[in-house]
């Protein structure tokens, strides 16, 4: 690690989420934990490793990609692909024993006949207009053309809930007793599969009736609420923290502007810090002039526009030093992390005093959260959206415990 500038993944937190949801489950239901996305931009190896001492048996991705790279160093988990899988890629995932959705991009008299057996579910579509079938007797057809071929099983069922963390839960409850109908049906013609599925995080938080025989959930897992303002979710804790380093701090006098474009006037004396992280790194270029950071103690604001590699925060009447850290988002840093700290250690060594460290200052020292969720309102997006975006450029420091 040379640059200063990494995301903490504290894997005691993903425990502590995944204990928390499967507090709310339901007991006869089980947890699939969404996985897409390099684990929501946490590291997949990682998530999965830990899920799995957890007890999580089924995990999901969106493409037969990623769930290869999981079965590469990991044989025991369960694993679903969400997204489409073409006729062609079928035999791959039989052999690597992964189970997928039918979409319609797999038309199933055009999956090759294969030596193994695929395990697959019914994408049902309730309300969403994304993926699957939106009629009964499609899903019974479909179902009936799956139990009529040897080298097909199915396994499951499942809809997608568009609105379960809306203000009124009437979308919700709608596509509910839509999936009702469908299971119904694929009960009458014989065919019903062990596990119908329908909820996320939202479904889990807000109705055990919406959590059937199995929850999908993603960002709760990793520590948000799909919406807090609906379904407030305090015991959850963020999984990943952004740190970057200081680089300078430097005065500046009234007349003076600050970043591209000069969007940011300086009307008093004032100290400017340069932190070591940018919209290429992932943080949105949307906080110019309106994100904050945790810095010094205190929560400081973004000023000027963010650039590709730095952004410039207001630290003036603060002890901050070229070389202290920020929290981008996540937790305060260490109180250890300043005066040359980074500059001393050998880069070989940095990762593991950033894992001791880290794991010292969250057992000893009250720290603050900087949340996504206000982040990501003042960028007009979700923390979803953040956290997948953090940039493979910046190193993830897995910390254990
Ligand atoms: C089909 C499907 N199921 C479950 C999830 C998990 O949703 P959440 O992260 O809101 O829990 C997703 C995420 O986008 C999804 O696409």
């Amino acid at each position: 690690m040379y640059r200063p500038l990494f995301a903490v993944i504290d894997l005691a937190h993903l425990s502590h989420n995944i204990r928390y949801l499967k507090s709310r489950l339901r007991p006869d239901a089980s947890l699939m934990v969404a996985v897409k996305a390099d684990a929501y931009g946490h590291g997949v190896r990682a998530v999965v490793s830990r899920l799995a001492r957890e007890g999580v048996r089924d995990v999901a991705v969106a493409s037969l990609e990623e769930a290869l790279e999981i079965r590469a160093f990991h044989r025991d988990v369960n694993i679903l692909v969400l997204g489409a899988v073409t006729p062609d890629a079928c035999a791959k995932a039989a052999e690597a024993e992964v189970e997928i959705a039918l979409t319609d991009l797999s038309p199933i008299d055009e999956i090759p006949r294969m030596p193994k057996r695929l395990r697959v579910h019914l994408p049902l579509d309730t309300g969403m207009n994304r993926l699957g079938v939106k009629r009964t007797d499609e899903a019974v057809a479909l179902a009936r053309a799956i139990a009529a071929r040897e080298d097909l099983e199915l396994v499951g069922a499942g809809t997608h809930l568009a609105a379960a963390d809306a203000d009124d839960p009437a979308h919700a409850s709608g596509q509910m007793e839509r999936l009702k109908v469908f299971a119904r049906a694929l009960e009458e013609a014989g065919v019903r599969p062990a596990r119908i599925h329908a909820g996320n995080s939202a479904a889990l938080l807000r109705n055990p009736a919406w959590h059937l025989d199995m929850v999908r959930v993603g960002i709760a897992a990793y520590g948000y609420s799909p919406d807090p303002s609906v379904l407030p979710a305090p015991s959850l804790r963020p999984v990943m923290s952004l740190y970057a380093g200081v680089l300078r701090v430097a005065r500046a006098q009234p007349g003076e502007t600050v970043g591209y474009g000069a969007t940011f006037a300086v009307q008093r004396p004032m100290s400017i810090a340069t932190v070591a992280g940018g919209y290429a790194d992932g943080y949105p270029r949307h906080l110019s002039n309106q994100g904050d950071v945790l810095v010094g103690g205190d929560l400081r604001p973004v000023i000027g526009r963010v650039c590709m590699d730095q952004l410039m925060v207001d630290v003036t009447g603060l002890d901050v030093a070229t070389g202290d850290f920020a929290a981008l988002f996540g937790y305060e840093p260490p109180a250890l992390w300043r005066e040359g700290w980074w500059n001393r250690l050998h880069p070989e060594e940095r990762a593991a005093r950033v894992q001791e460290t880290y794991r010292m200052a969250s057992n000893r020292e009250e720290r603050r959260v900087l949340s996504l969720d206000r982040l990501a309102a003042l960028a007009q997006t979700i923390p979803y959206e953040i956290l997948c975006r953090v940039h493979r450029r910046v190193p993830r420091v897995v910390c254990d415990g």
